[in-house]
């Protein structure tokens, strides 16, 4: 991966730690510098302010060359690992504590710094002192007075070089640490951005496993943070795919199955009359089950094709007041033949005399249709059914309830789903595919009303709401 997250991250927050920890380690040292350097001008001070009390005499007298002076220098020097030279009040070197520096004596020091001392004042500075020292070096300067008069100075020099040395230890162990610092940043930084794009590399694997046609593939994300929740999503995206690609397999499968048993009577039958085995005379009879199954099969693709186009949202719906009590009865009445074949007995009971509902009135009858038409269907002969209408808020129920077996509770939630028929009903009444009550299903939640079912010993019920008008 070219431009991938790990990389941007890695190089982003890697560059912010460099940079951060070079500002860290430059300042460290730097006030190191300033501590050690003002550390040691502390203590040449002090070394000089107790030499300038010796030089003053020896200024005063002017005797440069006195040897308890000289002696004394010569300690300090390597005691302080400092160079001391003593001038007079015209800046000429008259004392020195070096042996090799005895070429110094007698040269003059700048004008420029003599006045600062003349004032009063202390100097200090860096360098090589006017290059008359070998190498860089740390300057401190310490006026000398004799009787209120400037009489001269002590000057006490220290290499810088050697002042670093020794602290480079120090330098080298704070670098260390910084550099260890920032390698633990490195790597807890890793192991972060790790936390981020492994995840994401997983769910964009999945995801093309997915793409490919193999919906069970999950992922197993446990960061508990907005990527875990990605997951999880993900997940039940994963969980709707494979149950779509389940119902459309199970859906290819019934209409194969349904499809398959007419036809084969069908071919069965005709196959009969050309070659004669079925006789003459029973043509007729034979021709009309043609015809019925023709007439069945057509229903199905019919209806499939009807409930597809539901479900795509093509139902258009146009609502209107209308009686209810009247549509039931006119119900009733296209159902009466079955109804005394059957000799079923029929309760129709109405909590008002005329009902106005608001509803899609062709829609209504159609589920009203298809309920009737399972009751009377599923309803052992002399059996009853009870249509009744209650009040409900803004809502009328209506109950449509038949006497027979009951459908058990795990089976009461698959009535609605196409193509399922009881167990019974696939031998005893051939005559549905079971797409009934999945387009009552699909036209109820389309009005916006809600339809239930529920079964008891001996009995099931059907109730349904529908809008007052
Ligand atoms: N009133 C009822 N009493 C008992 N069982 C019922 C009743 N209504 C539906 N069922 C059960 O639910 C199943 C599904 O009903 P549905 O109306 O969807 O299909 P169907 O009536 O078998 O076929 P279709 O309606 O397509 O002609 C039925 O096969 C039956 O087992
Ligand atoms: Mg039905």
């Amino acid at each position: 991966m070219k431009n991938s997250i790990q990389k941007r991250l890695f190089i982003t927050y890697g560059v912010a730690i460099i940079i951060g920890f070079a500002i860290l380690a430059l300042s460290l040292l730097r006030i190191f510098d300033q501590y050690f350097i003002e550390n040691r001008k502390e203590l040449l001070y002090e070394q000089g302010r107790k030499v300038a009390r010796e030089a003053a005499t020896v200024l005063y007298s002017g005797n440069p060359n006195s040897r308890s002076l000289i002696n004394d220098l010569q300690v300090l020097d390597r005691f302080l690992d400092a160079h001391i030279w003593v001038i007079n009040s015209d800046g000429i070197i008259v004392a020195v504590s070096g042996l090799n520096e005895e070429r110094l004596l007698g040269r003059q020091v700048r004008e420029e710094k003599i006045g600062n001392l003349a004032k009063g004042e202390s100097i200090e500075e860096r360098g090589n002192f006017d290059g008359m020292l070998g190498e860089s070096s740390l300057t401190v300067g310490y006026p000398v007075f004799v009787n209120n008069r400037f009489s001269g100075g002590v000057l006490v020099h220290a290499s810088l070089l050697e002042i670093q040395e020794n602290f480079r230890e120090i330098y080298r162990l704070t670098l260390w640490v910084i550099l260890i610092s920032v390698a633990i940043a490195y790597a807890i930084l890793y192991i972060q951005i790790r936390r981020i794009s492994e995840p994401l590399k997983e769910i964009s694997g999945a995801a093309k496993v997915i793409a490919g046609g193999e919906f069970h593939k999950r992922l197993n994300i446990n960061t508990g943070d907005e990527i875990e929740e990605l997951g999880n999503s993900f997940n039940n995206m994963a969980k709707s795919l494979e149950r779509i690609e389940e119902n459309r397999r199970n859906l290819i499968a019934n209409i194969s199955h349904d499809l398959r048993s007419p036809m084969t009577s069908i071919r069965g039958f005709i196959e009969g009359m050309i070659d004669g085995t079925i006789p003459e005379d029973k043509r007729e009879h034979y021709l009309n089950i043609v015809l019925d199954e023709s007439n069945r099969l057509i229903k199905m693709t019919n209806e499939l094709l009807e409930l597809g186009n539901m479900q795509q949202g093509s139902l258009e719906i146009k609502k209107e007041a209308f009686e209810l009590n009247e549509t039931i009865r006119r119900k009733l009445v296209a159902y009466e033949k079955g109804i005394t074949e059957k000799k079923l007995d029929v309760v129709f009971s109405m909590f008002e005399e005329k009902t106005f509902v608001l509803s899609d009135q062709v829609l209504l009858e159609r589920v009203l249709s298809n309920l009737m038409d399972n009751a009377v269907k599923f309803t052992p002969e002399k059996g009853s059914i009870e249509i009744r209408t209650s009040t409900k808020e803004d809502r009328i129920k209506v109950e449509i309830t038949n006497t027979g077996k009951s459908i058990s509770s795990e089976e009461l939630n698959r009535v609605w789903e196409r193509f399922h028929k009881g167990d019974t009903s696939r031998g005893l009444h051939k005559g549905g595919y079971g797409l009934g009550l999945a387009i009552v299903r699909e036209i109820i939640s389309q009005l916006g009303e809600r339809i239930w079912v529920s079964s008891g010993e001996g009995y099931v019920k059907f109730t349904l709401t529908i809008e007052k008008a």
